[in-house]
C-alpha cells in the first residue's frame, strides 16, 4: 500500500474523477475526506470507502468560499488528526461555445470555481501542511486545455493553464518545506462532464473519442492511478509537474 497512513481530502470527490480517486487513495491505505459542493453525493463515496473497510467522512463545500474551505480543512484536522495529501479536482465545464458569443456570467463562474477554487483550497491545505511540518502531497485537477488551445472553450481552457501556473509556482516555493504540488492533465474522460458536454452537442461523440490516438475516451480510474503515483513516495523527485493522461491526445 503506497499511501498507508496517509490523510487524503478529495475535491469533488463526489462524482467522476475525484470519486474514483477517493477511492484508489482508500486502497492504497489512506483515510479520506470527500468533499463536494453535492453533500449527498460526497456522503454516498465516504459509505462506499466505509464500505470497503476504509475510513471517511463527507464534507460538503463550496470550494469558492474562503470560510468554506477553511472550515473543509479544519473538519480533517478535527477527524483524522492531520492533512497529507489534497487532490484539488473540483471543477466545472460550462462553455462550449465560440469566444466571441461566451458570457461574462460563464466567464466569471470558471474563473471562481477553476482557478479561485484552487487556490483557495491550496491556501488553505498548505497552511496546515506547514503548521504540522512534515510535508505533504498537492496534485490539482488541469486539464489537456491547460496545455493546448481547446476551440469553443476559450475560458475553461484558460482556467486549466492557470492551475499549472499555480501548480508550478506553489510547487517551486513550498519543494523545500516537503510539500510536493503536482497536476494531472486529463484527456476527455468517462464522466459526468463528458455526458452532458456529449448531450449538448451529440454530433461531437466520434470526434471526442477520435480525439485521442489510443481511440477511446479515458476512464476515471486511469487518472486515479496517476494522482495515487504523484500523492506517493513513488514520485518524491517530482515537483511542479503537469502530468499528462490523455491516450496521445497531446503527443
Ligand atoms: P464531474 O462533473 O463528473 O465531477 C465534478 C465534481 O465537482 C462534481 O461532483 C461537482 O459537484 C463538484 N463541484 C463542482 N463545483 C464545485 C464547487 N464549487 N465546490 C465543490 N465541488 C464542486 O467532473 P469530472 O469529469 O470528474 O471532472 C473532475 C475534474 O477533472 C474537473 O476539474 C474537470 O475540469 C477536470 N477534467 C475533466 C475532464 C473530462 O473529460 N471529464 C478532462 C480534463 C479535466
Amino acid at each position: 500500500m503506497k499511501l498507508q497512513g496517509k490523510v487524503a481530502l478529495v475535491t469533488g470527490g463526489g462524482g467522476g474523477i475525484g470519486r474514483a480517486t477517493a477511492l484508489a487513495y482508500q486502497r492504497e491505505g489512506a483515510k479520506v475526506a470527500v468533499a463536494d459542493l453535492n453533500g449527498e453525493a460526497a456522503q454516498a463515496v465516504a459509505a462506499e470507502i466505509e464500505a470497503a473497510g476504509g475510513e471517511a467522512i463527507a464534507i460538503a463545500v463550496d470550494v469558492t468560499q474562503s470560510a468554506q474551505v477553511e472550515a473543509m480543512v479544519k473538519q480533517v484536522v478535527t477527524r483524522f488528526g492531520r492533512l497529507d495529501i489534497a487532490f484539488n479536482n473540483a471543477g466545472i465545464d460550462i462553455e462550449h461555445l465560440p469566444l466571441h458569443k461566451a458570457t461574462e456570467e460563464e466567464f466569471d463562474k470558471l474563473v471562481a470555481v477553476n482557478i479561485k477554487g484552487v487556490w483557495l483550497c491550496m491556501k488553505h491545505e498548505i497552511t496546515q501542511m506547514l503548521e504540522q511540518g512534515s510535508g505533504g502531497a498537492i496534485v490539482n485537477t488541469s486539464s489537456v486545455g491547460g496545455v493546448i488551445g481547446a476551440a469553443r472553450q476559450p475560458v475553461y481552457g484558460a482556467t486549466k493553464h492557470a492551475v499549472l501556473g499555480l501548480t508550478r509556482a506553489a510547487g517551486v516555493e513550498y519543494a523545500r518545506k516537503g510539500i510536493r504540488v503536482n497536476a494531472v492533465c486529463p484527456g476527455i474522460i468517462d464522466t459526468e462532464m463528458t455526458e452532458r458536454a456529449i448531450a449538448r452537442e451529440p454530433k461531437r461523440a466520434p470526434y471526442i473519442e477520435q480525439a485521442h490516438p489510443i481511440g477511446r475516451l479515458g476512464q476515471a480510474e486511469e487518472i486515479a492511478r496517476a494522482a495515487v503515483f504523484l500523492s506517493s513516495e513513488d514520485a518524491s523527485f517530482v515537483v511542479g509537474h503537469p502530468l499528462l493522461v490523455d491516450g496521445g491526445m497531446t503527443a
